[in-house]
């Protein structure tokens, strides 16, 4: 079949595109695509957990102070709040539906800490707490008779007026979106995916990067849509380096040291055995990311060494593999025993503060598509994400916008008069090593120019590296028949092009986007938005 009809069409299947779908399930028909293996997402490698006040000794404001602390100013107030608030609710669902968060002998969940929490807020289920919630969530999707899901289908762009011969362009407010044209990777023929109301679920970026903690499915393409329909996107400059991957070249992407190893007394070392953190801050091994993945970066440049070392030594055996047996599992293959040795780390791409403009009800600048997730810019995390706040906001945001359609969508109707995807002057390209080359030369650009530290001659570098790429790779879309890996290239480009756009815009330094040129707070707040 070539065209696919659904009330609601989900594009991604981690813990955004399941929570709305299971949701939306009650409404009607729902669809959903997604790229790779159903479970294939960001959510599945989550590790550390979901931050989430539900314990007496904790309070909302804890929570909120430190989600506004961390994001340097720039988190939208009212959005902090409510989805602080709404969290115990929408995670006891999460449990509802099966999770697991583990609990201690007395009864009471093991919360944990992470960076820049003051409390110990952080429900896991020892330190693969998205697997498990992935696992959970999918368990009841397959149940579900109003869900289906089409595993190996790439979204490529989403239909609008555009593709019925109508001009838009980014000053129009009336764009509206009918669905989705996707490649079936098993024929590689391009569908016509029809719906009422769409959710881009698309998730993270950090394939923009050449070092990333991200699975391989995270190359932005749900962020590149929109922005090539004409819709809005916000505060791109702000890419969160985890400090912690596992330094080891031999493997991409990177394996992540979760934060809750820190959390757990870790302590972040030089090679002569000194710890430096408490030169950069006070809070030491447990500042908010931005603040340790600099300082690391900084020791880094100083020693000439590609990565500094993390200490949990001192904790005892059964403690550590009690919390982080797949951490310690993961060390031991490159002969590093966790308990007796140090783990040596260094910074990744790891998580896009910034995305697709969203209201607070997920409502995207077109009309009939939300964005939620990873792919979505809510407010939430300003200049800086807060540690285990991604997967609440994506439970909460899913269920906004589940209220949200609920009221509007028995007024929408599906258009039908949409053309088959065009192909035609296209040829099968017998030359994917360029597809490959210019993936590489952009990672490296992204990482060399656009990392924890940056410029105004860096910036510039890199934006004229980037046209190049784009113009080459643009020629060879036109001419080609698709595949994932061209699709991909071409997303990651897009995204690379408003990273650097957005932090040339960006004239200081706050949170994440650190600038030499521009060292210090501007006097005034203010968004990046394309
Ligand atoms: P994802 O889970 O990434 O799902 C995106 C989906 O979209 C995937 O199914 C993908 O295949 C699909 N997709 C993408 N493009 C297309 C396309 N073109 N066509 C069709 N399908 C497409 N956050 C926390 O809060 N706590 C943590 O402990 C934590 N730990 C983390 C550890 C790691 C190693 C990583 C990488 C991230 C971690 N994060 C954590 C961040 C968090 O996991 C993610 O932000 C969150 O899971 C994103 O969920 P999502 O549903 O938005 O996207
Ligand atoms: C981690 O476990 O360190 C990752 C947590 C997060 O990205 O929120």
């Amino acid at each position: 079949m070539s065209e696919h009809y659904s009330d609601f069409l989900v594009v991604g299947s981690g813990i955004a595109g399941l929570s709305f779908a299971l949701k939306a399930a009650s409404l009607g028909k729902v669809l959903i695509i997604t790229k790779s293996n159903e479970d294939e997402s960001n959510t599945k490698y989550a590790q550390g957990g979901v931050a989430v006040v539900i314990d007496e000794s904790d309070s909302f404001a804890n929570h909120i102070k430190d989600t506004h602390t961390a994001g340097d100013g720039l988190c939208d107030p009212a959005v902090v709040q409510h989805v602080i608030e709404e969290g115990p609710e929408r995670i006891a669902e999460l449990i509802a539906y099966g999770t697991s968060f583990d609990k201690e002998a007395s009864g009471g969940y093991d919360l944990a800490k992470e960076g820049g929490h003051s409390a110990h807020p952080i429900l896991h289920y020892k330190d693969i707490t998205g697997y498990e919630i992935e696992r959970a969530l999918l368990e009841r999707v397959h149940a579900h008779p109003n869900i289906t899901i089409l595993t190996h289908y790439f979204a490529v762009d989403l239909i609008t007026q555009h593709h019925v011969g109508k001009h838009v362009d980014k000053r129009s407010s009336d764009i509206e979106c009918y669905g989705i044209y996707a490649l079936n990777t098993a024929t590689g023929l391009v569908e016509k995916f029809l719906s009422k109301s769409t959710l881009m679920a698309t998730g993270g970026a950090g394939h923009v990067y050449s070092s990333t903690t991200n699975p391989t499915i995270a190359t932005g393409d749900g962020i590149a849509m929109v922005y090539r329909a004409k819709g809005k996107v916000r505060n791109m400059e702000f890419i969160q380096f985890h400090p912690t991957a596992l330094f080891n070249p031999a493997v991409y992407p990177a394996f992540l040291i979760s934060e809750a190893v820190r959390g757990f007394g870790g302590i972040l070392r030089r090679a002569d055995g000194t710890s430096f953190m408490e030169d950069y801050d006070e809070r030491g091994s447990l500042a908010p990311r931005d603040i340790v993945a600099r300082a690391i970066d900084v020791e880094m440049k100083k020693s000439g060494l590609e990565y500094v070392y993390l200490d949990i030594t001192h904790r005892n055996r059964e403690d550590i593999l009690a919390h982080f047996p797949n951490i310690y599992e993961q060390c031991l293959k490159i002969g590093v025993d966790m308990c007796t040795d140090f783990i040596p780390v260094s910074p990744a791409a790891h998580y896009l503060c910034g995305g697709i403009l969203v209201d607070k009800h997920g409502a995207t600048s077109i009309k009939q598509l939300y964005a939620c997730g990873e792919c979505s810019s809510t407010g939430l995390h300003g200049a800086n994400r807060l540690a285990s706040n991604s997967l609440l906001e994506a439970a909460v945001y899913a269920h906004r916008i589940f209220k949200d359609v609920e009221s509007k969508f028995h007024n929408l109707e599906y258009r039908r008069d949409i053309p088959a995807w065009d192909d035609t002057n296209t040829v099968l390209s017998n030359e994917d090593i360029l597809v490959t080359h210019n993936l590489r030369e952009t990672q490296k650009l992204m990482s060399d120019y656009v990392g924890i530290v940056r410029s105004d001659f860096r910036l510039d570098r890199a934006m004229r590296r980037l046209g190049l790429l784009h113009d080459e790779t643009e020629s060879f879309y036109k001419n080609t028949r698709l595949s994932v890996k061209l699709c991909e290239l071409r997303n990651v480009i897009q995204v690379a092009y408003l990273v650097v756009k957005s932090a040339m815009a960006r004239k200081e330094s706050r949170g994440l986007h650190y600038t030499t040129d521009y060292p210090n707070h501007a006097d005034h707040l203010q968004d990046t938005i394309y």
